[in-house]
């Protein structure tokens, strides 16, 4: 038993908790893991194929309840990464939660204490007015020699990559001070090595206060070397941006915090009432050059909503980059707040927020901005693309999708030619739900369309999680599914590294 933490840990990865979900269940995927395993997975049907070589890491909420009492949000859940690694056809899994403050001083209480994006416990009055604890449960960056757990509220956490331990808060050797955050959707250029991260941020002047982003700037030794602020006319939800090999482009979008914020604290309501969509403001493309590190062009667009960016390249002149596009149902109105995110129902309404697969080109010259989906693409979200082809064009992507009507969580992948506009489906079958797709580019090939596709899936027969992997040539049928002996609850973002952790 971990005292510290009060997690119970097994060497074998046999189940020691109640596995009470009623199967099949599609809310079990949202049910906590407390527990934290670490082996050598042996249940694999089909082979894994063995120039599969690295760990696959997901970060995301590893629990939603603390002693009987709901978080207030999805957000809110304690950052928990899963890390499976594949070596000579052999496969290792372990989880861990990552011990922010919150993690350590609410497991040692027992139930909730800090206020999240959804509110604060109940009957605490004061702490509805302290800003939202950082769970550190969204993305995971290995850069510069560092381990990161991000979430945008807040500062990153390192965390040990080989025993998944935390080391504590990270702040770029105090460039990032207590008032700074720091996204989890940083992107690296693979041909230079820099990072580039970004955080909201707010002017205080002589006409209030105004918000804005502040972009950073990190060496491939992992040095904060440079970081500009920029103003935005309203508070957008900038979630994510696109890097191209000379500009970051960031999208001031129809979402955006309104309300009353003190309002929204004096009631416990969450920040996500806030957030809303409002096709009366203005909506801009922001491009910055990422060298100088100041503004190029701001371009007024059309009304949008988008959470999530993929691949950006330069060809021609033009910046191309992809968006997924969310419904603006996936959001409240001015006039009509959304219905509560309610991740305990029986079905889990997730679907409202779908987004659909776009490409984008903008030319700077003549400010002209064109954008189409591709048409054949399920809806779904968390674009991803071979993040060794980052600043350059990628013909392929992928994304989770929802196949079939009615479904209303991931139920599959797809694959994305951009330049012919197909798509290929990889389903996952009745109550079974995934997560994030990511690409590994095969070693020994240099063709775009031979990759593996890796997956973390909650299969709801079971109530039991599985990493799937999939061939970019045989994309509808699984080359292995690895099934693990508990259920780890759905993620949000991860990372692949060709290296190998255990
Ligand atoms: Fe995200």
């Amino acid at each position: 038993m971990n005292i510290e933490a009060g997690i119970e840990k097994t060497e074998t990865g046999k189940i020691t908790t109640d596995q009470s979900a009623h199967v099949p269940t599609i809310k079990g995927n949202f049910e906590a893991q407390e527990n934290e395993y670490e082996y050598w997975v042996t249940d694999i049907e089909g082979k894994v194929p063995g120039d599969l070589t690295g760990s696959f890491f997901r970060n995301g909420p590893g629990r939603l309840k603390l002693g009987g009492e709901e978080f207030g949000h999805w957000f809110d859940g304690d950052g928990m990464i899963a890390r499976t690694t594949f070596t000579d056809g052999k496969v290792h899994f372990a989880n861990k939660f990552i011990r922010t403050p919150k993690y350590v001083d609410e497991t040692a209480a027992g139930k909730p204490l800090y206020r999240g994006f959804g509110g604060a416990p109940k009957g605490n009055f004061f702490k509805r007015f302290a800003p939202p604890a950082n769970p550190a449960n969204t993305g995971l960056v290995l850069h510069g020699g560092k381990f990161l757990a991000l979430n945008e509220g807040g500062r990153p956490f390192s965390v040990d990559p080989a025993t998944l331990d935390t080391y504590g808060e990270f702040t770029y050797d105090d460039s990032l001070t207590k008032t700074n955050v720091f996204s989890a959707h940083g992107k690296i250029n693979p041909k230079t090595g820099y990072y580039y991260n970004f955080g909201l941020c707010f002017d205080i002047g002589l006409k209030g206060i105004k918000p804005g982003f502040e972009l950073y700037k990190i060496d491939p030794k992992g040095q904060m070397v440079d970081r500009a602020r920029f103003t935005l006319d309203h508070m957008p939800l900038l979630h994510d941006f696109a890097l191209t090999e000379n500009y970051a482009i960031f999208i001031q979008s129809s979402v955006s915090m309104q309300g009353n914020i003190l309002m929204t604290m004096l009631k416990n309501e969450s920040f996500a009432d806030l957030m809303l969509y409002d096709n009366s403001l203005t909506n801009k493309i922001v491009i910055i050059d990422i060298h100088n590190m100041k503004l190029v062009e701001r371009i007024e667009i059309d009304p949008i909503a988008c959470l999530h960016f993929g691949n950006a390249y330069e060809k021609n002149g033009e910046i191309h980059f992809d968006l997924m596009q969310t419904k603006e149902s996936g959001f409240g109105t001015p006039d009509h707040k959304m219905e509560p995110l309610d991740l305990f129902s029986d079905d889990v309404k997730f679907r409202s927020g779908a987004a659909r697969y776009k490409r984008c080109v903008l030319n700077l010259k003549t400010r002209q901005f064109q954008s189409e989906f591709i048409d054949d693409a399920l809806e779904g979200e968390f674009p991803q693309w071979d993040w060794t082809r980052t600043t350059s064009e990628n013909r392929y992507a992928v994304s989770t999708g929802y196949a079939g009507d009615g479904q209303t969580y991931f139920n599959a992948i797809q694959k994305i030619d951009r330049k012919t506009g197909k798509v290929e489906v990889h389903e996952f079958g009745s109550y079974r739900f995934n997560g994030e797709p990511l690409m590994v580019a095969k070693p020994d090939s240099d063709a775009e369309d031979d990759f593996y596709c890796v997956c973390y899936v909650y299969n709801g027969n079971t109530d039991k999680s599985e990493v799937v992997v999939i061939d970019s040539k045989n994309f509808s049928e699984p080359l292995a599914t690895v099934k693990l002996d508990f259920h780890i609850p759905q993620g949000f973002h991860g990372m692949y590294s060709q290296k190998v952790f255990v």
